[in-house]
């Protein structure tokens, strides 16, 4: 075989993007040319959402007026909430927001209609109502009755309201507000450039956010912010850690939260989102936590060398945020939906049909048999 296999695409440039620049010698990440990490401190995620459409952070009057449209989107039509109260209680949440996104598609006449203008009301749309379908879908499995969306509210402490019936202490929503800020856009990760294949054919957006959903909640990629919880849940005390990866290791398992695709000196994202965690567990006091946290970091990254990704210290600041371990993937879908549709639009304004080699290794070429008597 001729044909050098770059199997998974691994360091294979296939396009440009404006949208974000992952710098792996400085561990630096940008959005539209702003460092993400001062994004975190100074704005909100209505502002970096602007951004991340638009290029430029908004004006005082450009803000008021996008929150707007957001605040006055907030609603799903009454169909909506029955399809997401009719699904099954133990199915996973990712499948109600691919379920929701798909139905949203399916009832809008302007699913198809091109253009720049078109796109970005999608886009907006399925911004404002992403919060409303997964809070709903929260409330559906603790038999609570849905609570309606606000206007009264910022993007965040509306969802807390949607999901808990009320809005906690200021610096929790901070802490939230960070989290979609970090978790909004990075490049060509799979769930963004499965979006880009999509709208490589000239497909809809809908469909484009759907695919990019269903890549997403993989473990290797988005779903591991649930399964960090679930395997420091497994673990509980920092005492056991050692042990816990020692065996993991002798299984050959992954290690939910570590390593990276492109970060390989760790994700420029974890300082900051660690930040927030620890300042979760000062809200909490969940300092067991924080201790194996910091334990099972330490013997992880002894033995393998291989860093934590935004993963890591997400999970447990989702779960001290009362957040459901199943609900981290859809939140992360909720601050994607920037990323993902600001790549459809740049694949849409630019396009060329995705569609790579391959190189064959069966059989050979032959005869068919003829059993036609
Ligand atoms: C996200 O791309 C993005 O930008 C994604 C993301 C985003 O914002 O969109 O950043 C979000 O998806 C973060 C990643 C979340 N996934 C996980 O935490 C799952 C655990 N991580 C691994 O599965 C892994 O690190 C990947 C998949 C994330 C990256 O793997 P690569 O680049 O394909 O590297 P690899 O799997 O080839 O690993 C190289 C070596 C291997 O050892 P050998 O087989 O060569 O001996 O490192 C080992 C791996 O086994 N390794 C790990 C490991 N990560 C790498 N071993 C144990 N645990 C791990 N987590």
């Amino acid at each position: 075989m001729t044909e050098e296999i770059k199997k998974g695409l691994a360091g294979v440039v296939v396009d440009t993007t404006a949208v974000s620049k992952v710098v792996q010698e400085t561990n630096s990440l940008t959005y539209r040319g702003y460092p993400v990490q001062e994004l975190a401190a100074k704005r909100s995620f209505e502002d970096v959402a602007y951004l991340i459409w638009n290029g430029e952070l908004p004006t005082e009057a450009q803000l008021a007026e996008f929150q707007e449209r957001e605040r006055s989107q907030r609603e799903i039509d009454d169909k909506l909430v029955d399809l997401i109260l009719g699904l099954p209680k133990d199915c996973h949440p990712m499948h109600v927001v691919q379920t929701a996104v798909a139905y949203l598609g399916a009832v809008d006449p302007e699913a198809d209609t091109e253009g720049a203008e078109a796109n970005l009301a999608k886009a907006e749309r399925l911004y404002a109502q992403l919060p409303t379908i997964v809070a709903i879908d929260h409330r559906r499995r603790h038999g609570l009755d849905p609570v309606a969306p606000t206007k009264d509210l910022g993007y965040a402490a509306n969802f807390f309201k949607m999901v808990f019936d009320e809005v906690p202490a200021e610096e929790v929503v901070r802490c939230f507000d960070v989290s979609m800020i970090l978790y909004a856009e990075h490049s060509f990760n799979a769930s963004t450039f499965t979006g880009r294949v999509i709208t490589s054919t000239t497909s809809d957006l809908y469909s484009a956010v759907a695919g990019a959903v269903g890549a997403l909640k993989g473990p290797l990629h988005g779903g591991a912010n649930e399964a960090v919880m679930a395997m420091l849940e497994e673990v509980g005390t920092a005492d056991r850690a050692s042990a816990w990866i020692d065996e993991a290791l002798a299984k050959k398992a992954k290690i939910m939260g570590f390593g990276h695709r492109v970060y390989k000196n760790g994700d420029s994202r974890v300082p900051t989102m660690r930040k927030a965690f620890e300042d979760m567990v000062a809200v909490k006091g969940a300092n067991d936590l924080l201790d194996l946290y910091n334990t099972f970091e330490e013997e992880f990254v002894g033995r393998k060398g291989i860093y934590p990704n935004l993963d890591y210290p997400s999970g447990p600041a989702y779960h001290l945020m009362g957040f459901d371990t199943e609900q981290f993937t859809p939140i992360f879908v909720m601050a994607r939906i920037t990323g993902w549709t600001a790549h459809i639009f740049e694949q849409q304004a630019n396009n060329a049909l995705i569609r790579p080699l391959s190189a064959y290794d069966g059989e050979d070429q032959r005869e068919v048999p003829d059993n036609r008597g």
